[in-house]
């Protein structure tokens, strides 16, 4: 008996790094896993349909039930395809992991528009269209008369959230907006039956192999026996509880990494000034600063 029995998932990205540990620990739970992924370089050039269908090959090889797909999560239609092949070949759709990411880092006053435009694109567009597609297919389920009871894990990450990274604006940008999208997207969809919730995570991959100033740290070897802090296989057990059924969390931010979990509080009032009339501006500096 798996936590995910019965369950289908989509992950995206999952053929690398963190997302290909979550598509493994999915099937090996019982679920049906849609194994998206584009295959190209850290940067998002290129195309390999060869990572995904490697994760596919090594789910079926033990056992499990897995497909590959090699849609672009950053396109609205290939995100419509991605969540169209779930219901076609599993019947439905109960899980949809957003996890696909990719890094342009530079300095803002460098910063080209296809650095910004790209990075944008995959991570909280490419969350927005699969996002956008799963719940048009959830709310039509809830219409139709089906219960459902649906879970989405977005990616956002340290940068963007409690740790803005220098060098990474685009990024961080796209990131803080997946955990906005994520508290709105929780607060829409309850109505369906539908549970939000997001991760930053930190492991070692090949994005943070590459990332200047962590490489080394990650790359360091663990000794035999030892708990590796940083293994992406980290992440994915909590990933596997907000997708399963019986779970009732919603609306959260969670940073994970190694053994430890956080929940993450986001913006709020820390003082308040107050005037009983409209404020000048003299006012203001001499108040506020
Ligand atoms: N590794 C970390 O410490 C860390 C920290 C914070 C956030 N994250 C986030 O975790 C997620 C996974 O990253 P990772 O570290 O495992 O990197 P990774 O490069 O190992 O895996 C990302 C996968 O996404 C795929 N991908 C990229 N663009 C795609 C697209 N448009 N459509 C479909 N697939 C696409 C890539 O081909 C790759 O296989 C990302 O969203 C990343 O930003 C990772």
């Amino acid at each position: 008996m798996g936590t995910l029995d019965g369950r289908v998932a989509i992950v995206t990205g999952a053929g690398r790094g963190i997302g290909r540990e979550h598509a493994l620990l999915f099937a090996r739970e019982g679920a049906a896993v849609v194994v998206n992924d584009l295959g190209g370089a850290n940067d998002g050039t290129g195309e390999d349909a060869g990572p995904a269908q490697q994760v596919v090959d090594e789910i079926v090889a033990a056992g499990g039930r897995a497909v590959a797909n090699t849609d672009n999560v950053a396109s609205w239609d290939g995100a419509e395809g991605l969540v169209d092949q779930a219901v076609r070949e599993f019947g439905r759709l109960d899980v949809l992991v957003n996890n696909a990411g990719i890094l342009r880092d530079a300095f803002i006053a460098g910063m080209t528009e296809s650095q910004w435009d790209a990075v944008i694109a995959v991570h909280l567009k490419g969350h927005a269209a699969t996002l956008h597609h799963a719940a048009a297919y959830w709310k039509a389920q809830t219409k139709a008369g089906a219960t459902v009871n649906a879970s989405v894990i977005n990616t956002a990450s340290a940068s963007g959230t409690f740790m803005p990274n220098a060098g990474q604006g685009n990024y961080g940008a796209a990131k803080a907006g997946i955990a906005a999208l994520t508290l709105v997207a929780a607060d829409e969809l309850e109505r369906y039956g539908v549970r939000v919730n997001a991760i930053a995570p930190i492991a070692r991959t090949r994005l943070t192999l590459a990332t200047p100033g962590m490489g080394a740290l990650f790359a360091e070897e663990v000794p035999e026996g030892e708990f590796d802090a940083f293994s992406p296989a980290n992440i994915s057990p909590l990933v596997a509880r907000l997708a399963d059924a019986n779970c009732k969390i919603t609306g959260k931010v969670f940073a994970v990494q190694g053994g430890a979990i956080s929940e993450l509080a986001g913006w709020h009032d820390v003082t308040t000034i107050e005037s009983d009339g409209p404020w000048t501006v003299a006012d203001l500096a001499d108040r506020l600063g």
